[in-house]
């Protein structure tokens, strides 16, 4: 077995290399004639499909259940069991699936996370090479490179990749911004508080809308990427960055000052309802992945009349990135069902249903551009030109250990506001993990 700090450090060394702009390209690249060594049955390989993630509800639901129809339609011989728990960013989900693991009852197939999350998978000997399904699907043919890189160890791939997301988008109202007279981005964070003081001014209470502790870290991960720049943010995760560095004090003063312009949030409050409040003008502003996009269309909400979407002020031109990927387990009970079910979130026809729906766009590279909305259309631009920075709280850059300790960190930092102790807090997490 690997160590596991050594592991994540090469993984976050991977991140802060290699992602550089290995995005969707426009011209759509020819899908090889898909020769593989993957052994298929038409129809599917017959049995129940367990399949766990966290889409549970909403929006991310409809994502889901896009390719859960698609399955039906491709494999009618399997018959998909939907093992979903409920809670953005996996909080239950992951808990719930860490058990199943250890009592050897996995799934059939497991969403996880692309970098180091993954890393705590293979590390632990939970899943299973997915080469001969990667190699089916069309390989570094129709998936960048340096995505196929976050997901394999000693020339073995562990997951299929589903989409892509990003993480550092500002999600406005429209009608409160104008009633506030602001009617430019703000460059920076300094311009951007300056901004909620102005909404504040104008009668809004909360102009900046939150929810419980995965969020706020979510929130937290783009205010340091603001404040440090994108090389120091990724050498957060290798050691060379310092976290309790001037920067990072910096990062920790102004993600105090805009939690003072937050609602105050419970932490059984999930993501929708912090964007919820953007939608229906109770706050201004919600940073959140763009898996946001998806709750406004469900709303019925039009693009620049009823909201606008901008990347968190001082990190204009970096995508803060994450991806979900779908799992081998170990001793799933069926292997063959499980395969068909990784065809066909990497497939293109797969791609483009799940991501039309889910906010996200395609990790393959053959998926027009032109099939999606306005905002898929610039991210994916977007993921094609700017740096790449690794998503803290959505298993890119940490593992599931570190995470936990940074999570623990701000949850306590939402009630005691103590700056020096968040600093201290979040330093020895990482001494533990970067060595
Ligand atoms: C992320 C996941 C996204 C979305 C989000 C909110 O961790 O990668 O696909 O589900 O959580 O639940």
């Amino acid at each position: 077995m690997r160590n596991r700090s050594v592991a994540t450090v090469a993984m976050a060394t991977v991140v802060a290399l290699g992602l550089a702009a290995c995005g969707s390209s426009d011209e759509p690249e020819a899908t090889p004639g898909g020769e593989s060594s993957l052994a298929t049955t038409a129809g599917g390989a017959g049995g129940e499909v367990g399949v766990f993630t966290w889409w549970a509800a909403g929006s991310e639901k409809k994502g889901l259940d896009a390719l859960e129809a698609l399955f039906k339609e491709q494999y009618p011989n399997n018959t998909f069991v939907n093992l979903a728990v409920a809670g953005g960013a996996g909080t239950n989900a992951k808990a719930k699936l860490a058990s199943d693991l250890q009592n050897n009852q996995p799934p059939d197939s497991f969403q996880g996370h692309a970098g180091a999350e993954l890393l705590d998978y293979i590390d632990a000997e939970q899943i299973e090479p997915v080469n001969d399904v990667i190699d089916a699907l069309g390989g570094e043919s129709v998936f960048p490179k340096n995505l196929l890189d976050r997901l394999t160890v000693d020339g073995s791939i562990y997951s299929v990749p589903s989409n892509i997301h990003r993480a550092n988008v500002v999600w406005a109202n429209t009608e409160v911004l104008n009633k506030a007279g602001i009617n430019a981005v703000p460059a920076d964070m300094k311009a951007w508080i300056a901004d909620l003081e102005k909404v504040k001014a104008s009668g809004v209470s909360t102009p900046l809308s939150v929810a419980g502790t995965w969020t706020q870290v979510h929130l937290f991960e783009t205010v340091l990427l603001a404040d440090l720049g994108v090389e120091k943010y990724n050498g957060l995760f290798d050691g060379s960055t310092k976290w309790d560095s001037e920067e990072v004090k910096t990062a920790v003063n102004d993600y105090k000052t805009l939690l003072s312009y937050a609602n105050t949030a419970s932490d059984g409050d999930d993501w929708p309802v912090a964007t919820d409040m953007v939608i229906d003008g109770k706050a201004a502003y919600n940073v959140m992945g763009d898996w946001a996009v998806a709750q406004f269309a469900d709303k019925g909400k039009q693009e620049q009349t009823d909201y606008q979407y901008f990347p968190v002020p001082g990190t204009d031109g970096v995508f803060l990135f994450l991806a979900d990927s779908f799992t081998l387990p170990k001793g799933a009970k069926n292997p063959g069902g499980a395969k068909d079910w990784l065809m066909l979130v990497g497939s293109a026809e797969g791609q483009k249903a799940f991501n039309v729906a889910k906010g996200s766009i395609p990790a393959r590279t053959d998926v027009p551009p032109t099939d999606f909305p306005p905002y898929q259309q610039s991210a994916m631009e977007s993921f094609k030109n700017d740096q790449i920075a690794s998503s803290i709280q959505h298993g890119a850059a940490v593992s599931l250990a570190w995470l936990t300790d940074i999570n623990a960190a701000i949850s306590k930092f939402y009630t005691t506001k103590d700056e020096a102790a968040l600093v201290t807090d979040l330093a020895s997490a990482a001494s533990k993990y970067t060595g």
